[in-house]
C-alpha cells in the first residue's frame, strides 16, 4: 500500500513535469504523498514551515523552559503571506495554527498575479513592523479566474528582500495548484507556467479529484525535503513501534500528515494512470480547454452583450454584462471629478446588479450552472469546461441561453431606462 503510494507519486510528479527535487528518488530526499485535500495540504506545509523556521533562527540552547519561551516570543511575530485571490483555505490553516496572516493586492493590470513588486512591497512592510515571514502561498490557477502567480518574481523578491532561498530562515514557499495543476500533464502548459522554477520552492500540491479523473479524494502533496513533514509532525507513541519502522524499511506516512489512519488512495490513481496513459490525460486536458477557448470565442462574438473579464485560462472564463446594459455618463479620458466618481460607482452598481439578475435567471432555468466571483467591486460570471462529460452541445447550449437571457435583462433595462442622466 505504502510503496504503491510513493511509485505512483512518483509518476505523477514526472507527467506534470515538476523538477527532480518533488521525486522520492530525487537529489534533495522530496517525495509525494496523497492528502485528503488541498486544505489539508496547505496546512500540512504550513505546520512544516512554521517548525522549520523555527529550527533555523533559534539557537538551541538553555533549558527545555528557556526554549519554549523563545520560541513562544519568535511565533508572535511570525507571518504567513498569500495574495487576495489565493484560496480561503491558506488564511484558514493561519487560523487553526494561530499564525498572523496577510495577503499581498493583486491586480487585474498583472493578470491577477502575485508580482516580484508586490511581494517586495509586502516584505518591507512586514520588516517595517518587525514582522517575520515564514510562508508564502503562490498559485498556480487561483480559484476565481486561474491566474497564475510570477514564480521567477517571487524567487528574486525573496532574495533581494528577505533571505537567500536555501539558506536559513527563509521563506517556505508552497505552490497551491488545487484544480490547474491538472493541466500540466501537457508539456505546453509546463513551459506557459515555467513549471521547472518551482525546484526553488517548498512544496506543491494538485487535487487530481478535481481535473485529473480520479474519485475524491486525491490531493497530491509533494515536498522538496520529506523530512521537514517528519521533523515537523512525527510524534512517537510506544504503542506503534514495529521493527520495519525501527529499522527504517518503510515510509511511515503518518508523519507526512496530519491525521494517523489513511485510506488506500493510490490504487485509484494507478487505475486511472494506468488506464488513460499519459496521452490519453495530455487528450483529454488539451479537449476541454479547447471547449474553454470555444466557449469566450461565442461571447467575443456578441460584444454588445458580454464582456470578457479574465481568460479562458485552464478552461475557466469570467464574465459580465457588456458596458452598453447601462448608461454610461462618462467619456473615456473625461477628468475624473467628484461628480465623475460617484457617477461612476452608480454605474458600476447598476451592471452588477444586472450581470447578477443575468446569473441568477440562467441559474434558475436549471440548463445550465454557472458560478460567480466579485473581482475589485465588480460581480463577475464564471463558467468553465473542465470536466469529463462537458461535449459541445453543452457550450451550445450554454451560449444560447445566455444570449437569450442577457437579450432579455438587456431589454427591460433599457425599457426602464428613464432616469435622468447627463446630457451628451
Ligand atoms: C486553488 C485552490 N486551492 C485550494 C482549494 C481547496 O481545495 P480542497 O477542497 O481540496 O481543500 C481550491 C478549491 O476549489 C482551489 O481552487
Amino acid at each position: 500500500v505504502t510503496e504503491l503510494e510513493t511509485v505512483v507519486l512518483d509518476w505523477l510528479a514526472q507527467a506534470l513535469g515538476l523538477p527532480a527535487c518533488f521525486l522520492s528518488t530525487g537529489p534533495t530526499a522530496g517525495g509525494g504523498v496523497i492528502q485528503g485535500s488541498a486544505s489539508e495540504a496547505a496546512l500540512t506545509a504550513m505546520v512544516a514551515a512554521r517548525d522549520k523556521y523555527l529550527r533555523e533562527t533559534l539557537p538551541a540552547t538553555g533549558t527545555a523552559f528557556q526554549h519554549e519561551e523563545v520560541t513562544m516570543v519568535k511565533k508572535a511575530r511570525m507571518v504567513a503571506l498569500a495574495t487576495t485571490l489565493t484560496h480561503s483555505s491558506v488564511r484558514k490553516a493561519s487560523l487553526i495554527l494561530g499564525v498572523r496572516f496577510r495577503t499581498v493586492k493583486v491586480r487585474a493590470e498583472d493578470g491577477y498575479a502575485l508580482t516580484k513588486a508586490g511581494l517586495a512591497a509586502a516584505l518591507a512592510e512586514c520588516r517595517s513592523q518587525g514582522l517575520e515571514p515564514f510562508f508564502l502561498a503562490a498559485t498556480l490557477g487561483t480559484t476565481d479566474v486561474c491566474s497564475v502567480d510570477d514564480f521567477a518574481g517571487i524567487s528574486a523578491a525573496l532574495e533581494e528582500h528577505w533571505a537567500p532561498l536555501g539558506g536559513p530562515g527563509e521563506v517556505w514557499v508552497h505552490v497551491d495548484a488545487a484544480y490547474a495543476g491538472a493541466a500540466l500533464v501537457c508539456p505546453e502548459v509546463q513551459q506557459a507556467t515555467r513549471i521547472a522554477l518551482v525546484s526553488r520552492f517548498h512544496s506543491f500540491d494538485m487535487n487530481m479529484h478535481k481535473w485529473l479523473l480520479v474519485n475524491f479524494d486525491a490531493s497530491c502533496f509533494y515536498v522538496r525535503n520529506r523530512e521537514w513533514l517528519v521533523q515537523a509532525l512525527s510524534v512517537n507513541q510506544a504503542v506503534y513501534g514495529n521493527k520495519a519502522s525501527d529499522d527504517g524499511l518503510v515510509t511511515d506516512y503518518r508523519e507526512w500528515q496530519i491525521p494517523l489512519g489513511r485510506r488506500f488512495r493510490s490504487l485509484k490513481i494507478w487505475f486511472v494512470l494506468r488506464s488513460y496513459g499519459i496521452k490519453g490525460l495530455q487528450k483529454y486536458i488539451r479537449r476541454t480547454i479547447q471547449l474553454g477557448e470555444e466557449f469566450a470565442a461565442e461571447l467575443r462574438s456578441r460584444p454588445d452583450l458580454f464582456e470578457i473579464m479574465t481568460g479562458p485560462s485552464f478552461a475557466l472564463t469570467v464574465f459580465r454584462l457588456a458596458a452598453k446594459a447601462v448608461e454610461v455618463l462618462r467619456e473615456e479620458g473625461d477628468a475624473l471629478t467628484e461628480q465623475s466618481v460617484v457617477e461612476e460607482q452608480k454605474e458600476l452598481e447598476k451592471r452588477n446588479a444586472l450581470t447578477k439578475a443575468l446569473y441568477e435567471k440562467v441559474n434558475a432555468t436549471g440548463r445550465i450552472w454557472l458560478t460567480s466571483t466579485e473581482l475589485d467591486g465588480r460581480f463577475a460570471i464564471r463558467w468553465m469546461t473542465g470536466v469529463r462529460t462537458t461535449e459541445k452541445e453543452h457550450i451550445e447550449t450554454a451560449v444560447k441561453t445566455l444570449v437569450e437571457i442577457a437579450e432579455e435583462v438587456m431589454a427591460s433595462q433599457e425599457l426602464g431606462q428613464n432616469q435622468p442622466g447627463r446630457q451628451r
